[in-house]
């Protein structure tokens, strides 16, 4: 009788996330050998015992393949999450990957935001910074939209604040720049394909309970 399982497709964010997820699924028993392998080029990895494929995406593109679901589930920061704005389901909260989206700038700034000015406000996250000036405060500010290295545009003039991660806030320190308001904790989550999770119910409800399970013994 042939084995008519269809495979499990995930798509993981390159980096820390990825090797960190990838460590939590060991500790469940689904090995992904070939993954760690520094000088491979192979784009997708499958472990046929589990019948499960991983891919690793850029961070901004997870949301999406699992959205059109190319991927049946995604390991991705929750800013990535707010910031693309995908219809998928949200569905477990990794642990790992904490930090926190803050307002951040000189100590000078703090003024302009306690009287509500028209400021520029430079980020890789122009949703998440206009839904928290818009919604939140109520401050109308023009957002600037970069892709890195975002503490440099208070510094050169470009900005008076930026929204960005703040993880062990040494990058603010090192160029004169403050946290001066917390818009939100974030930390790694899995993201679930809505059709996926009624095809594949049993399987992926187990797996989230076995990984649910294996990040409560971490935390014992
Ligand atoms: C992130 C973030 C901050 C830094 C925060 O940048 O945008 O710059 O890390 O970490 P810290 O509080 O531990 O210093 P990343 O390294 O991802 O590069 P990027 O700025 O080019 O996006």
């Amino acid at each position: 009788m042939c084995d008519e399982t269809r495979y499990l497709t995930f798509a993981l964010g390159k980096g820390r996330l990825a090797k960190k997820t990838l460590a939590l699924f060991e500790q469940i028993g689904i090995e992904m050998e070939e993954m760690k392998d520094p000088d491979t080029r192979k784009l997708i990895f499958t472990n046929e015992e589990y019948k499960i494929r991983f891919f690793l995406a850029k961070g901004p593109d997870v949301p999406t393949y699992v959205e059109y679901g190319a991927a049946d589930i995604g390991v991705v920061g929750e800013d990535t999450i707010l910031e693309e704005n995908r219809n998928i389901y949200e569905v477990l909260d990794l642990g790992f990957g904490k930090c926190r989206m803050c307002v951040c700038g000189p100590a000078s700034a703090k003024e302009l935001l306690n009287h509500h000015e028209r400021i520029r406000v430079a980020s890789k996250y122009p949703r998440i910074a206009k839904d928290y000036f818009y919604n939140k405060k109520h401050q109308t500010v023009e957002i600037i939209k970069l892709n890195g290295s975002i503490e440099l545009a208070p510094i050169v003039g470009l900005s008076e604040v930026i929204v960005d991660i703040v993880e062990t806030g040494s990058t603010l320190r090192e160029n004169g720049l403050e946290v001066l308001e917390e818009v939100c904790p974030l930390s790694a989550r899995m993201v679930v394909n809505q059709v996926s999770m009624k095809m594949e119910h049993d399987r992926i409800t187990d797996l989230i309970s076995a990984l649910r399970k294996a990040l409560e013994n971490e935390e014992a």
